[in-house]
């Protein structure tokens, strides 16, 4: 079974998670996508969805979903998400589409938060996929050099680097820009995460620690697996 198979299977057994007349948070990535088209196609009354990105309220507006904000809906029932690696007690690292800011102000107002994947993003340690860190644009070459103090006190010995894609630097929603960084393994993830939280300028890093209440990972036999904290 493919990667993508499994991230469709998750999704799907998502999507019956969800009841009529809810407002549910809507992530962004590939696996989400699938989360938010299986939700469409159960075509529930009443509901309301909160997309965690641009590309995420096109789709969801291209399939027929009513959309809302966190403006207009502060209180979200269920929200549900992919992400780049889940490790112990559900800690995860997210942002690898760049949109970690809205996911976790998304996560964070949200009764109930089920993580979706396919089942190599489950793993016994994080940091093997590169942590992004969004930054304000505004002297983030300074602010990168902070972020790589930080991370050798945590023994990373290599710089984060900056997010590039064909077009050049890569912004976000909110026009910040991500470093990544390549930390290989991460032995002590709150203690980084309120380290990095601490530099200015650094708007929001991808580790998202005690938010996630259950993870559906796709499995190789045709099933889904559910873990919980
Ligand atoms: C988006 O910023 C990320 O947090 C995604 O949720 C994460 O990168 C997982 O993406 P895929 O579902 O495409 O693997």
């Amino acid at each position: 079974m493919s990667a993508d198979d499994q991230k469709r299977r998750a999704g799907e057994a998502a999507a019956l998670h969800v009841e009529p007349g809810m407002v549910v948070g809507l992530g962004t990535g590939s696996t989400a996508a699938w989360f938010v088209k299986a939700l469409a196609a159960r075509d529930l009354a009443g509901l309301r969805c909160v997309p965690t990105s641009e590309a995420t309220a096109d789709l969801a507006r291209e399939l027929g979903l009513t959309l809302s904000t966190l403006e207009d809906t502060p209180r979200i029932d269920l929200t549900v998400d992919g992400a780049d690696e889940i490790g112990p007690g559900l800690a995860l690292i997210k942002g690898g589409g760049a949109a970690l800011l809205r996911e976790k102000l998304v996560w964070e107002a949200s009764s109930r938060c089920i993580v979706i994947a396919d089942a190599a993003k489950v793993v016994p340690v994080l940091g093997a996929f590169p942590l992004p860190i969004e930054v304000v644009a505004f002297g983030h070459k300074t602010t990168g050099n902070r972020i790589a103090d930080v991370l050798i006190d945590h023994d990373i010995s290599q710089p984060a680097r900056l997010r590039q894609a064909e077009r050049g630097v890569v912004r976000t929603d909110g026009g910040n820009v991500i470093y990544d960084a390549r930390c290989l393994a991460i032995h002590d993830p709150a203690r980084l995460a309120d380290d990095l939280k601490l530099i200015t300028g650094v708007v929001e890093h991808g580790l998202f620690l005690d938010l996630a209440d259950e993870a559906i990972v796709g499995t190789d036999d045709n099933g889904v697996e559910r873990l919980l904290p």
